[in-house]
């Protein structure tokens, strides 16, 4: 396969942010890092009474399956990560990969750092879209490398034409391309034709990573993942996580498929440092697909029933393929709108410039969403629907 050494020699060329009109790295790495630390000065009690909307997790937590095969492996506490399930076999066969195309990692979030530490060097560039799961932009700075974020469409999507515009035209310092599907915060899917039309139109070489955290709750027919590239030996990294459909979070367990020669270069920059209990839950969540197209159905129902309820209360709502959404607040600003959430009992997601008249949602059981709508209900009053706008 041809793809570009890790640390190639491009040059740095100044200026192409602003002349893409690219917003600010800084402000939107440093949110994420903020997003990441929040603390909870009254302990763990006032943590577990909060309805938890902010980051996107599975409030119905683990499913029994998950939860056994983790408390069985307690036993291996004591060994340095082996029994471990046969868990890169297992996620290999999954996707129809060799052992040598998966990198397991503490969290999907860990590959998404092994990319950027590997493709970029400083004065070097990732491409992708804001607003956008930043995380990869917060390791570009980490690393004294640079980032270009186009805005999203008038609709809130990506836009792949101008994406492949601006990568070729600045090929030589871009290490990699970020592309982040279903995109977080807003939820759009990029459709299997512009995957396509994207890696057809850049560079055979440039490394691309399509972060599909949350594939598994996506329906619609015009989504496809990207792994058919791994297969076909195109420069395609694809990073899943278990931490939302499998509802491990904390457990930190994640995998990149790749190019063999790709995750041999990444696996330098990888920690190693997967627990054994997430390994076996891992495992256990591969092996149950019912539990996991019962989580797509409660999230994809509860998600569709909340939308309704507040787009008839007159607040637009951005369509989602994700366990969370963006509602409009007209002309308010998200972040004194999260404090009053905060002071009803109820975390809601941070602000996503340049989208600040908008608040990201993650969906929850029936009775957080019932809380989050009665709170919604009294902090906002009833406008009529058709004067809502989407705005
Ligand atoms: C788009 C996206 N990618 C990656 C991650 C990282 O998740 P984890 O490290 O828990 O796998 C998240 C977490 O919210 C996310 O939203």
């Amino acid at each position: 396969m041809n793809v570009r050494q890790p640390f190639s020699r491009r040059r740095f060329v100044g200026g192409v942010a602003a002349a893409v009109g690219a917003l600010s790295l800084r402000s939107d790495a440093e949110l994420f890092a903020q997003g990441q630390t929040a603390q909870f000065t009254g302990g763990d009690a006032e943590y577990d009474a909060y309805v938890k909307l902010a980051s996107n997790e599975n409030n119905w937590g683990p499913p029994d399956s998950v939860m056994k095969a983790m408390n069985s492996a307690w036993k291996y506490a004591n060994r340095y990560g082996y029994p471990d399930g046969n868990v890169n076999q297992v996620i290999a066969e999954h996707h129809g990969v060799k052992r040598e195309n998966i990198l397991l990692t503490a969290g999907s979030g860990e590959g998404l750092n092994v990319m950027a530490t590997t493709y970029l060097k400083p004065g070097m560039k990732v491409i992708g879209v804001s607003p956008s799961y930043a995380s990869v932009f917060q390791q570009a700075a980490n690393v004294k490398a640079d980032a270009i974020q186009l805005p999203l469409t008038k609709d809130y999507r990506q836009d792949i034409g101008q994406l492949v515009e601006v990568t070729n035209r600045h090929a030589r310092e871009i290490g990699f391309v970020y592309m982040c599907n279903p995109n977080n915060p807003t939820g759009a899917v990029v459709t299997a034709k512009e995957i396509k039309q994207l890696l057809d139109g850049i560079p055979k070489d440039m490394p691309v990573l399509i972060d599909e955290a949350y594939h598994h709750y996506v329906d619609d027919p015009a989504y496809g993942t990207a792994i058919p590239y791994v297969l076909e030996g195109r420069p395609v990294v694809v990073a899943r996580t278990f931490s939302k459909i499998a509802a491990l979070a904390a457990m930190r367990i994640g995998y990149s498929v790749a190019p063999a020669q790709m995750i041999r270069d990444m696996r330098i920059y990888a920690s190693n440092s997967v627990n054994v209990l997430a390994k076996w839950g891992a495992v256990a969540s591969l092996k149950d697909p019912a539990a996991q197209a019962d989580v797509k159905s409660k999230t994809i129902s509860m998600r569709n029933n909340t939308t309704k309820v507040l787009e008839s209360w007159g607040y637009a709502t951005i369509p989602s393929q994700t366990n969370f959404f963006m509602v409009s607040l007209g002309d308010r600003m998200v972040q004194p709108v999260i404090e009053e959430f905060r002071k009803k009992g109820i975390l809601v997601g941070r602000p996503f410039p340049p989208m600040l008249n908008h608040m990201r949602i993650s969906v929850g059981t029936p009775e957080d969403m019932e809380k989050f709508i009665k709170a919604f209900k009294e902090i906002f009053p009833q406008k009529s629907a058709a004067t809502a706008g989407r705005g």
